[in-house]
């Protein structure tokens, strides 16, 4: 008999989820509202003792017809919250009524448990590989006016500190309603004093991590730019202010989608936190007729009691192992070439094949044609919508490069940008209503490009039998899938004046639509994401592409800023980086080619720069780079991963991974500025066998387990900015 994870207390109403790491305990209180507990470190058994302080509270109401002025869902801690009731909060939900009223007041009405997890259908979620994996509570919530039921859908799994949330909202009642909000969780915590963590940015300065105490009103990280955006990435921490890499408290919230999101923190007038993540309400109103269903996507929640690299492996681990189906995510990743920065639009056959050609002589593995193989795309300006190959670049068809590029023995990889149109295209000589616009407005051009409409079928069908055309050919094993610009002018052209709040996220589902028939059809493609680097780095694009380019930024300082804060929440296999050429095509920095090589293969290795113009030196060192790589790649891709010092804070960077065995280790770090008077400094390493030794595989020097994590290693004292070291240790015992 395997151990259940789902309890019910008849008698107090109390739900405890329950592993081996967490407990999550929500209860029924008075009027039928259902109240947070409790989400941490895993409680033996809960005998119910915790109930929720009666106070009169001034200005803080009581239940509909109560006399009882000491209950108010107000002050009590909930798990979803809604528009009208007695409870200031932001609310969870908000529903347009057919009154033009918005209050809704749900009380509990049953619950269910199942094995396993649903899937959540045309949305990306976490899976089971059977049912024994993980068990689901799905409680639901009724407002007996409208009959709208909320089913608020929890699973626990049985070997992780996470629980994944969603809602699914069934309109039970005669009436159509509009959903103006619906998150997919909320939790209310008491008696806690919180730093949030979050990874905003920009194009080319993506996901930094950014800390700042959580005080007294609202506070909003969100996206409404129509994907998860380079701007703030789909997560938050709530972490103490104590909490550290390795100590204290860390709760993490990632949004298992790509489009607009939004976390809301309010820590209200009684210091308690309230927290809402979801699709960001921002012109957002989703029309539910009688009968229909609205299905939320998933938040993962998970909870660390050993600070944030305890959180973040549990986030690598659930978004490697149940998130991502590529049947990549297990292989060790190829090494790259790609010609972006090599040759920008400025190729042809003929060009690229001394690269090839290099780039077989080196030990690379693949070769990326990028973007400009298409249509007549000599620059940004035109082509997109047009995916037949551009025949005065490859005369003799794309299948005769890309058996050249095979002959080499690389694998070859092909750039796409589905989502989008340019004027000078066939695609809008012949659709031009396939470009999303509002009928009467001239729509704005960014990069000169335009969106497609993907939430209306057709569009979705057009692109994908053109993509089908090249990928028929079964030459292709890799795709790059850019977007490179964000959503304006929203309008869906097919839908009434009243859904036109549908179309962001119809644009999401859509994309998903294509991105799942692709997968489905081309199970041997390894997809690499990518939006102008990494605006679309998330949870839910996971699902469907293994790896996804991290930044337009290839320079390695400013990586370690870009990539320390991806760690937070993606694993190093899902992250891709490149070495480029010096000084930086972004920002003018010069840094060692070795500096350049070791950054890189933080996460999964490639080349973006012309092979063939580099020096004989620096050729060699590519040579070297890419047999090193191959013997620690599958340490680095896959093994345990842990930040050590982050360079925003200070002047060093280091990360470590550890293989499961603990047999091997791999260590990188880099300091950031030379002084002509440095300090001393000395790298800890963590996450050892004490009882093993462990040899340097360059200088064959050997180290108890211990010492490498009590003494530590100095770090070399070298002249010079953004110097680099790598350590390779193997256990000989
Ligand atoms: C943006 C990507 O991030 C780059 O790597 C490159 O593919 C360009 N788009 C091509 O337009």
């Amino acid at each position: 008999m395997t151990k259940e994870l789902i309890t019910f207390d008849k008698k107090n109403k109390i739900f405890h989820l329950h592993n081996d790491q967490i407990s999550y305990l929500l209860a029924v209180e008075d009027g039928g509202t259902l109240c947070h507990l409790y989400f941490g470190k895993k409680v033996n058994n809960y005998h119910g003792e915790l109930r929720y302080p009666r106070v009169d509270r001034g200005f803080s109401g009581n239940l509909p017809g109560s006399l009882d002025r000491t209950f108010s869902r107000d002050s009590l801690p909930k798990e979803y919250s809604t528009a009208g009731e007695m409870d200031y909060h932001t609310p969870a939900a908000v529903v347009r009524q057919k009154d033009g009223s918005n209050t809704l007041f749900l009380t509990y009405k049953d619950y269910k448990i199942e094995d396993g997890k649903p899937d959540l259908e045309g949305l990306p979620h976490s899976w089971v590989e059977n049912k024994d994996g993980a068990e689901t509570l799905i409680v639901t919530l009724e407002d007996q006016k409208t009959k709208l039921n909320f089913e608020l859908i929890y699973t626990i799994y049985r070997d992780r500190p996470v629980i994944v949330r969603s809602v699914k909202v069934k309109n039970a009642g005669n009436e159509t309603v509009n959903i103006e909000k619906v998150a997919s969780m909320q939790i209310d915590f008491v008696d806690r004093d919180f730093d949030s963590i979050t990874l905003p940015g920009a194009h080319a300065h993506e996901r930094r991590v950014d800390r700042n105490h959580i005080n007294q009103g609202i506070h909003v990280f969100a996206s409404h730019r129509g994907t998860s955006s380079h701007q703030m990435n789909p997560f938050l921490a709530l972490v103490d202010p104590d909490t550290n890499e390795f100590n204290g408290d860390a709760y993490g919230l990632a949004f298992v989608y790509s489009g607009n999101h939004k976390f809301e923190v309010e820590k209200d007038q009684f210091a308690q936190t309230h927290v809402n993540v979801g699709i960001n309400d921002f012109n957002f109103n989703w029309k539910l007729p009688a009968g229909n269903e609205f299905q939320t996507p998933e938040v993962l929640m998970v909870y660390s009691d050993q600070g944030l690299n305890k959180m973040s492996q549990a986030f690598h681990s659930i978004i490697h192992d149940r998130i991502m189906r590529s049947k990549y995510k297990d292989q060790v990743r190829p090494i790259v070439v790609n010609n972006w920065e090599a040759t920008y639009f400025d190729f042809d056959e003929e060009k690229l094949k001394p690269i090839v050609d290099k780039a077989k002589e080196l030990g690379i593995e693949m070769f990326v044609l990028d973007d400009g193989w298409f249509g007549h795309r000599d620059d940004d300006n035109s082509s997109l919508g047009d995916w037949q190959v551009y025949e005065k670049k490859f005369p003799q068809g794309l299948d005769h490069f890309a058996d050249y590029v095979h002959g080499q023995g690389l694998k070859f990889g092909l750039w796409f940008e589905p989502e989008m149109i340019s004027i000078d295209s066939n695609l809008y000589q012949k659709h031009p209503d396939y470009l999303m616009h509002v009928p009467g407005r001239k729509p704005s051009p960014s990069r000169n490009q335009y969106l497609l409409d993907l939430g209306r079928k057709e569009v979705r069908d057009n692109i994908f039998n053109q993509m089908e055309k090249i990928l028929d050919s079964g030459k292709i094993d890799y795709i790059k899938w850019d977007m490179n610009r964000h959503l304006s002018d929203i309008y869906q052209v097919d839908l009434p004046a009243d859904q036109q709040g549908e179309v962001y996220h119809r644009y999401v589902l859509g994309l998903y639509d294509l991105l799942e028939k692709i997968v489905d059809r081309y199970p041997d493609l390894l997809i690499e994401g990518c939006s102008g680097g990494g605006g679309r780095f998330d949870a839910g694009m996971a699902y469907y592409n293994s790896q996804i380019w991290a930044s337009d930024d290839s320079d390695a300082i400013d990586r370690l800023t870009i990539q320390y804060g991806t760690s937070l929440v993606y694993p190093q296999s899902m992250m891709t980086s490149h070495v480029s050429v010096s000084p930086n095509e972004q920002n003018g920095r010069i840094t060692p080619f070795k500096t350049r090589g070791i950054v890189a293969m933080w996460g999964d290795l490639g080349y973006e720069l012309d092979l063939t113009k580099l020096s004989e030196s620096d050729q060699k060192a590519v040579a070297e780079q890419v047999a090193e790589y191959k013997k620690i790649r599958a340490v680095t891709q896959y093994g345990t991963f842990y930040r050590l010092k982050n360079a925003q804070e200070g002047n060093q960077c280091a990360w470590e991974t550890v293989s499961p065995d603990k047999n091997e280790v791999v260590l990188s770090t880099v300091k950031v500025m030379a002084s002509a008077q440095p300090y001393f400094t000395k790298t800890k390493l963590v996450g050892l066998d004490t009882n093993k030794q462990y040899e340097d595989q360059a200088s064959h020097q050997v180290y108890g387990g211990d010492e490498l994590m009590n003494l530590g290693i100095y770090d070399p004292v070298e002249h010079g900015d953004f110097m680099a070291y790598r350590y390779y240790f193997k256990a000989i015992n």
